[in-house]
C-alpha cells in the first residue's frame, strides 16, 4: 500500500508519499480502506520528532481516518464490507489502508463526504471530554476557549453553547473572531486585546466557569486570574509553552482545579467508551446538522507537506483534510 514517510530531520521533515508495507488486521478488527485523513498539531510534532507514537501503535502518521470498510476480522458483528466510517487512530491515518478495533468505529451519515467525517474524531473528542468530563462544564456556566478558531476550538464552541453553556473564545486574527462570533461565542482578538481584561468585563467581573486551554505556560497566571470560585482550568496543549507562573493563592483561595489532558495515550478500552458515548450523545446532532464539523481546506494526501506547512502557520479556520484518491 502507499502512505506518508518522513524523511529529513527535525528542522525539516520532508513528507513522502510511497510504497509501504501492507498491513494486517486482527480478528476484532475491520480492515479500512482510507479516503480521507486530517492533519493534527500531533502530527506537525511527530514528523520533528517531538512525539513518538504510544507503544503497539503504528508508525505512521494520522490521528483519524474516514473511508470504507475493505474486510471484517471473524469477532466483528455489527460492521460490514461496504460501510462507510470514521475513526479515532493511535496512528497510521495518512495510508491507503489502516486497521481499526471495531469499537472505535463510527457510522458515517449517508449524506457525508469522508472529509467531514476525518474532520470530527481527535478535535469533537478532544472538546468533549475536556469540557465535560474534566471540565465538569453545566448548563448556565460561562466557558472560555482559546484557540477559538481552531480545529478543537470550533468544536467546542459548539459543544458548549448546545450543553446551554455561555461561550467566550480568544482568537489571533479579526478573521478568525468573526467566525467565532458566527458560532454563537463572545470572541476576543487576543493580538489586540488582553483576553483577561475582556473577559472580565464580559462576565461583569465574575470570571469564566471553565478555560479550555491549549495554550499552558504564557497563559497560566491569566487562566488562573480568569477564574471564579471553583473554576476549573483544562489544559490539552503547549502552543505557549511548558512553564508559566501559577499563583497558589488564588487556587487556593478560589478552591479552582488544574487538570492536564492528554487523548491519544489513553488506554484502548477508555477510547472505546468515549467513542461509544459520543456516538450516542453527540453524533445524532452532527448527523441531523445541529452541529457541523467545520473543514477549512481539503490537500491530496501527496501535498501532506503544504498541509502541515499550512497547519503550522495557523492559516486554518477549523480541520485541515488530506484525501486519498
Ligand atoms: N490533549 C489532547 O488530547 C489534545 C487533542 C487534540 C488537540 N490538542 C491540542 O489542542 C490544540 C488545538 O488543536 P487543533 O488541532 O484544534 O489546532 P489547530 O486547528 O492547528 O489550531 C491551533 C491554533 O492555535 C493558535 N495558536 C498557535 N500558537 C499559539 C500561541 N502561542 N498562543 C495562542 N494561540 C496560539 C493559532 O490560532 P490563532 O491564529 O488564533 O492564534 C492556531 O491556528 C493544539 O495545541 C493541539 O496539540 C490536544
Amino acid at each position: 500500500m502507499k502512505a506518508i514517510t518522513v524523511y529529513g530531520d527535525k528542522n525539516d521533515p520532508r513528507l513522502v508519499w510511497e510504497d509501504v508495507a501492507d498491513i494486517d488486521f486482527k480478528d476484532d478488527e475491520v480492515l479500512v480502506e482510507v479516503r480521507a485523513t486530517a492533519v493534527n498539531r500531533a502530527d506537525l510534532s511527530q514528523a520533528r520528532g517531538n512525539y513518538p507514537p504510544p507503544p503497539g501503535a503504528s508508525d505512521i502518521l494520522g490521528l483519524e481516518m474516514a473511508g470504507t470498510i475493505r474486510a471484517a476480522g471473524v469477532n466483528v458483528v455489527d460492521w460490514r464490507p461496504g460501510d462507510r466510517v470514521c475513526a479515532l487512530l493511535p496512528g497510521g491515518g495518512y495510508a491507503e489502508r489502516v486497521a481499526v478495533p471495531a469499537g472505535m468505529l463510527l457510522r458515517l451519515p449517508d449524506d457525508w463526504t469522508f472529509a467531514q467525517g476525518a474532520a470530527v474524531p481527535e478535535v469533537w473528542y478532544t472538546a468533549y471530554i475536556n469540557l465535560f468530563d474534566e471540565g465538569q462544564l453545566k448548563a448556565g456556566e460561562t466557558a472560555l476557549i482559546h484557540a477559538g478558531a481552531s480545529g478543537v476550538g470550533t468544536a467546542a464552541i459548539q459543544l458548549a453553547l448546545d450543553a446551554g453553556a455561555r461561550a467566550i473564545a480568544t482568537a489571533g486574527s479579526e478573521k478568525k473572531v468573526a467566525f467565532c462570533r458566527e458560532l454563537g461565542a463572545t470572541a476576543i482578538n487576543y493580538k489586540t486585546q488582553d483576553f483577561l481584561v475582556e473577559v472580565m468585563a464580559a462576565t461583569g467581573g465574575q470570571g469564566v466557569d471553565v478555560i479550555l486551554d491549549p495554550v499552558g505556560g504564557s497563559y497560566l497566571a491569566r487562566n488562573v486570574a480568569a477564574l471564579r470560585r471553583f473554576g476549573r482550568l483544562v489544559n490539552i496543549g503547549l502552543l505557549g509553552g511548558a512553564k508559566g507562573e501559577l499563583n497558589m493563592g488564588q487556587v487556593l483561595g478560589k478552591r479552582l482545579r488544574i487538570v492536564g489532558s492528554t487523548l491519544r495515550a489513553r488506554p484502548a478500552a477508555e477510547k472505546i467508551a468515549i467513542t461509544h458515548r459520543f456516538a450516542a450523545e453527540v453524533m445524532p446532532k452532527l448527523a441531523d446538522g445541529r452541529l457541523r464539523p467545520i473543514v477549512d481546506t481539503s490537500f491530496p494526501i501527496e501535498q501532506a507537506q503544504a498541509a502541515h506547512e499550512y497547519v503550522l502557520t495557523n492559516r486554518n479556520i477549523g480541520k485541515v483534510i488530506l484525501e486519498l484518491p
